[in-house]
């Protein structure tokens, strides 16, 4: 795929721009919000871009992908983009866009690096960069093209039905089409992008997981409020928005639903571990089972702070009787409610040991990093196949860039 020449030229510099990347994708970002401010506060999340977090997605994500290129020059390593395709097509991101992103990108390469930047390294980095976004440019126009639309055109205006405060932190919202229609096809584990006005303007964007199964005349998403840690950072932006403001009647602009974490179909057994917030896309793949697979076993793991700060504790329960072959285990780090008691809650951090997942489990992960690295370890020590561990994280994907 990478020419020969390329290829040379890549793997002789790949030390030094791999080594300066944190540099250059912030020298990239600045530059480019310099001439577009309105990409900052239209499109991108600026507290990822506050907080380095999406510097070091991308990062990560370019590091990954020409070492892999490194690895397999014959290759394109579409593996490391699956999931960036997914949350640029609930962006409604265009083919357009790249050719900017490749100015600014491209541009801090040279800068911060300087004379290394001589044109034949220019133009090998060029060519990485281009395998990179056409691969994105294809896997976004196939995403649209699933969805019946034109690149890009993912926004619709959806309304909230519902809101119910499920625990002191998160407040669900059911959302519906204005004019009745329901709430369109999506896989359990997908998510939509949600966009809110905030007090000084900005069109901020997030994502949310849809929590209940498919085929509901609704959707429902469930937002936790990230409050803010002792004064030392802001509050979350839209979250803290959606909590004070958002109320049935009001409209939101809503994406269509994307994400690469999906149910498959089959009978081989399930391991869905999530922590906090993480329960939502858990909570939409038991429903949807219910629905079409009742006899698959799945073992459900979930960990929280208490079981009062446990956003839909009680669905989470009744969701797993439904499946005669499921079980539940609960570990919170304090059991505070004594309706909580039972076989299957335990207290402290969350352990698979007890389960001992059947050979061929298909395991699902979602919550903080640190969870999810933990619980995948002791995974891959009971012997599943790293092919069968599927995570989604709920920011930028920092596990290839720490
Ligand atoms: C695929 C996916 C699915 C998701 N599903 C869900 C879901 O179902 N439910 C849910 O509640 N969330 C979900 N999320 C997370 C959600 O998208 C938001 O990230 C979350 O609501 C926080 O957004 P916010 O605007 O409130 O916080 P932000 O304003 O984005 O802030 C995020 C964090 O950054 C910190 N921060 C801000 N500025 C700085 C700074 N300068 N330095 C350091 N830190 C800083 C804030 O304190 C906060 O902790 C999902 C995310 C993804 C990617
Ligand atoms: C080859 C080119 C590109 C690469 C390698 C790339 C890579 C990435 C990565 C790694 C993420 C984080 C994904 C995650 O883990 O959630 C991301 C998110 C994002 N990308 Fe791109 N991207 C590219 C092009 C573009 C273009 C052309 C645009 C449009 C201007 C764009 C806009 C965004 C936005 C808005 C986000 C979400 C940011 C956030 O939530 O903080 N990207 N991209």
């Amino acid at each position: 795929m990478l020419s020969d020449q390329s290829a040379r030229v890549v793997r002789a510099t790949l030390p030094a721009v791999g080594a300066s990347l944190g540099t250059i994708t912030e020298v990239f970002y600045r530059h480019m919000f310099e001439e577009r401010p309105e990409l900052l506060r239209g499109l991108f999340n600026r507290a990822n871009q506050a907080s380095g977090a999406q510097r070091d997605a991308l990062a990560g994500a370019v590091a990954a992908f020409a070492t892999a290129l490194m690895e397999h020059p014959g290759e394109r390593p579409d593996a490391v983009l699956g999931r960036i395709a997914n949350k640029h097509a609930s962006l409604g991101i265009t083919a357009d866009q790249y050719t900017l992103v490749a100015r600014h990108l491209l541009g801090a390469v040279a800068e911060v690096l300087g004379d290394v930047v001589t044109p034949a390294v220019a133009a090998a980095w060029d060519e990485v960069y281009w395998l990179m976004a056409n691969a994105l440019i294809a896997m976004e126009a196939r995403l649209y093209a699933e969805a019946r639309v034109e690149d890009g055109a993912v926004w619709h205006t959806m309304e909230i039905t519902e809101r119910h405060e499920e625990t002191p932190d998160a407040v669900s919202f059911d959302l519906g089409h204005p004019d009745g229609s329901p709430g369109g096809a999506f896989v359990p584990g997908q998510y939509v992008s949600v966009q809110a006005q905030l007090p000084d303007g900005a069109y901020q964007i997030r994502q949310y997981s849809l929590s209940t199964a498919p085929g509901r005349e609704t959707w429902r998403i469930t937002v936790k409020r990230e409050r803010s840690a002792d004064g030392r950072v802001p509050e979350g932006e839209v979250s803290s928005w959606l909590h004070a403001n958002a109320r049935p009647g009001d409209t939101l602009q809503v994406s269509l639903p994307f994400g690469d974490l999906l149910l498959p179909e089959g009978d081989s057994p399930l391991l869905l571990a999530s922590a906090g917030i993480g329960v939502t896309p858990m909570l939409a793949m038991l429903e949807h089972l219910a629905t079409v697979s009742p006899e698959r076993p799945v073992a459900v793991v979930h960990a929280d702070r208490s079981p009062v700060h446990h956003a839909h504790r009680l669905e989470l329960s009744e969701r797993v009787a439904q499946l005669p072959n499921a079980s539940l285990h609960l570990w919170y780090e304090v059991t505070d409610h004594p309706d909580a008691a039972g076989d299957h809650v335990n207290e402290g951090w969350a352990d698979i040991t007890p389960i001992s997942p059947a050979p061929g489990t298909i395991a699902f992960l979602c919550g903080p990093l640190p969870f999810m690295k933990t619980v995948r370890t002791d995974l891959l020590a009971h012997g599943l196949s790293p092919r069968d561990i599927h995570y989604e994280v709920f920011g930028p994907d920092l596990w290839l860039s720490k």
